[in-house]
């Protein structure tokens, strides 16, 4: 099935922040419950959301939510189709594959130092016209990228501040979807891209 998989729909987003912001951001899951409802109580359950690095990259891995709450039919006949899995490619792309198994990917690409653009890519078998696929696209950018939106707009707003002070990062791989060591490894593979 993957051979056959074709881009369906691209969805352009603009984020008027520094493009380590969104990556950053993507690469964490405690703020799904509070600022995605959609995502966190109709796609994944995010009591079994798990980030683990490997090599440089990011797993993302977690269960769907109950069947009954899911916001679109998963039953796709494949195997893993409750399941929702994303690997991050260090440093600015990711796969996802939700549940019933709809890739789509992330490339993030800087504009300048406060500005990145994201390509959220939408794919299908063959590239043929999916309802549930293009609904799941518009479903993603009206509430979860439009939340997220928001949320790095914010923070590059912050790191402009007068006021800020680098916080610490609840490090702890145990600590399931409250945890921050992805964030922690990021930081340190932006450090050894700097330092070389
Ligand atoms: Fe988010």
């Amino acid at each position: 099935m993957g051979a056959e998989l074709k881009p369906l729909q691209w969805v352009e987003i603009p984020a008027n922040c520094n493009w380590k912001v969104t990556v950053e951001n993507y690469s964490e899951c405690y703020h799904c419950s509070l600022r995605h409802p959609t995502f966190a109580n109709g796609v994944v359950k995010p009591s079994t959301y798990d980030i683990q690095p490997h090599g440089k990259c990011l797993r993302h891995t977690t269960e769907c939510q109950s069947l009954e709450d899911m916001t679109y039919d998963i039953n796709s006949g494949f195997e893993h189709y409750d399941e929702y899995s994303s690997w991050f490619l260090f440093p600015m792309f990711s796969a996802q594959v939700y549940p019933g198994n709809v890739l789509n990917t992330y490339h993030w690409r800087v504009i300048d130092d406060a500005h990145a653009v994201v390509w959220r890519g939408w794919y299908s078998a063959g590239g043929v016209e999916d309802a549930k696929v293009r609904a799941l696209a518009i479903q993603d950018r009206e509430t979860t990228v439009e939340k997220d939106i928001h949320l790095v707009e914010s923070v590059q707003r912050g790191l402009k501040s007068r006021g800020y002070v680098p916080g610490p990062l609840v490090v702890d791989h145990k600590s399931g979807v409250n945890a921050e060591h992805p964030v922690m490894h990021l930081q340190r593979w932006f450090k050894e891209a700097v330092d070389g």
